[in-house]
């Protein structure tokens, strides 16, 4: 439904959400609640909150396509945490033409000055806490729409709990025939929509039959059972479950699922893949090295569920996902035949190699170095959310971590974010002193990169230039 286009067309409006997922189904009434609760809430959040993986993104993103009719500016705002909701109101300013010259905190409340003084507009802060949105959203004209996982809103929003999917849907979900084996398994999914998608994209695959799945997924989950009480429980066996069949199928689809696990949640471009089949040490190099095995690992994770993909070549994750992965990874192998499920492997000790160190490496790789080209600013601006946070990830330093943070600092002084640069900056000097001495030249590199900055913030009396 969503993939079709908003309500009245995107002509002539500032529109930035993604779609709905094709398979989207059932919430009527939910849509209903929203609708009512958007129009009677004016400059008031609406804040649908559930569990991890219940449908509150898709149950947004769908109201937003089907019933935002006549606003003008329809935004979608990664509010996860502060950086990402000042960052994205800051983009926001820049898209209304704003002229900001201070730094981003300035650009996002020249956003929400300007969205103040109309009345035209939809913002959806995605997975927001009560702490990440405070004092940055706009309170008068437009409307307001939020998830997250955090029930306790009544304070600033309207609380709208999205629920589990009901059983008889869950079912049909399933498998449309909806015979006894979908009730059976959509209940030991706990009818969790994202559990749903899991064990319904490996039933429709070649070869895979609910009635088997059913099978699988108790003998797995009892294999699990004593390791994992958490929530998403039967994310952790569905996915257990989906990787197993990955690795049967193509070996090196596994290893990058790890990989994409390990950067944010946001779009991944298709093409870094296709570095990655060229980088990646052991074993993809072993394989065919283009687009074409690229695209062959990747239509068997888009198969099973475990990364979505839209027309203009953009992956995405789902957090739930690769939050289960990062807790339960595969061993990066020595070779495949030391392979062996996540759940079986749990407590096996650390793995030789981490897969963040292999995500560093294939970003380090993709990252244009040549920062003070605008050329590849759109490139930059989709990879820096991932590369800020596999520095965050990266536990241990390595001389992989030390080029991503010289490179985000370099990038981020050309944009002219002073700060971030300088945090960036300084963490590389430090991180390649350690590890290649003081002299060495990447160290030098680093450290005239971070002089450099430490001019601009001094010319600029420490004013950021956007
Ligand atoms: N109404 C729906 N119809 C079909 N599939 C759905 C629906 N709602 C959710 N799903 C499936 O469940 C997955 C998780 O949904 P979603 O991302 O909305 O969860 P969430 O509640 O926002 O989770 P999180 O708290 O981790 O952000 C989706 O990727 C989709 O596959
Ligand atoms: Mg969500």
């Amino acid at each position: 439904m969503a993939s079709a286009g908003p309500v009245g067309g995107f002509e002539g409006r500032l529109w930035n959400v993604a779609g709905a997922v094709a398979t989207f189904t059932a919430r009527d009434l939910e849509l209903a609640t929203v609708t009512t609760a958007v129009s009677d809430n004016t400059g008031v959040p609406v804040v649908l909150h559930g569990v991890p993986g219940v449908g509150k993104t898709q149950l947004a993103l769908a109201w937003v396509y089907g019933y935002a009719e006549s606003a003008q500016v329809v935004w979608q705002i990664r509010a996860a945490n502060r950086l990402e909701v000042v960052a994205d109101l800051a983009q926001l300013a820049d898209r209304l033409g704003m002229a900001v010259g201070g730094d981003l905190e300035q650009a996002a409340r020249a956003a929400m000055q300007e969205l103040n003084g109309r009345d035209d507009w939809l913002l959806l802060f995605d997975d927001a806490t009560p702490d990440s949105v405070a004092g940055l959203v706009p309170v008068r004209g437009g409307r307001v729409l939020m998830t997250s996982r955090n029930p306790n809103w009544a304070l600033t929003g309207v609380p709208s709990e999205v629920g589990l999917f009901a059983p008889h849907v869950a079912a049909v979900f399933l498998d449309p025939s909806a015979g006894e084996a979908a009730g059976l398994l959509a209940s030991e999914l706990g009818y969790l929509p994202l559990a749903l998608e899991q064990a319904r994209a490996y039933c429709a695959a070649p070869a895979g039959r609910l009635v088997v799945y059913l099978a699988d997924f108790r003998r797995q989950r009892l294999l699990g059972q004593g390791i994992d009480h958490t929530l998403h429980a039967p994310v952790t066996v569905t996915l257990a479950l989906a990787l197993d069949e990955v690795r049967r199928r193509e070996p090196g689809a596994a290893q990058l699922m790890m990989v994409l696990a390990q950067f944010a949640p946001a779009a991944i471009p298709w093409d870094l893949v296709a570095v990655g089949a060229m980088v990646q040490p052991v074993p993809l190099d072993d394989a065919a090295i283009d687009g074409v095995y690229a695209d062959q690992l990747i239509g068997v994770l888009r198969e099973l569920a475990l990364v979505t993909a839209d027309r203009s070549g953009l992956l995405r994750v789902h957090q739930l996902v690769a939050e289960v992965l990062r807790e339960h990874p595969l061993p990066v192998p020595d070779n495949y035949s030391l392979w062996q499920s996540p759940l079986r492997v749990i407590g096996a000790g650390p793995p030789p190699r981490s897969w963040i160190q292999e995500g560093a490496e294939l970003l380090a790789e993709a990252l244009p170095a040549d920062v003070k080209n605008p050329v590849h600013w759109d490139r930059w601006a989709l990879l820096l959310p991932h590369a800020e946070t596999v520095i965050e990830r990266g536990a241990s330093p390595s001389t992989t971590i030390g080029t991503l943070q010289y490179l985000c600092g370099a990038y981020l002084l050309r944009r002219g974010e002073y700060s971030s640069a300088r945090r960036c900056s300084t963490r590389s000097v430090e991180g390649r002193g350690r590890l290649l001495g003081e002299e060495h030249p990447d160290t030098l590199t680093s450290m005239s990169n971070l002089a450099a900055i430490e001019r601009r913030m001094d010319d600029s009396g420490g004013q950021e230039s956007r």
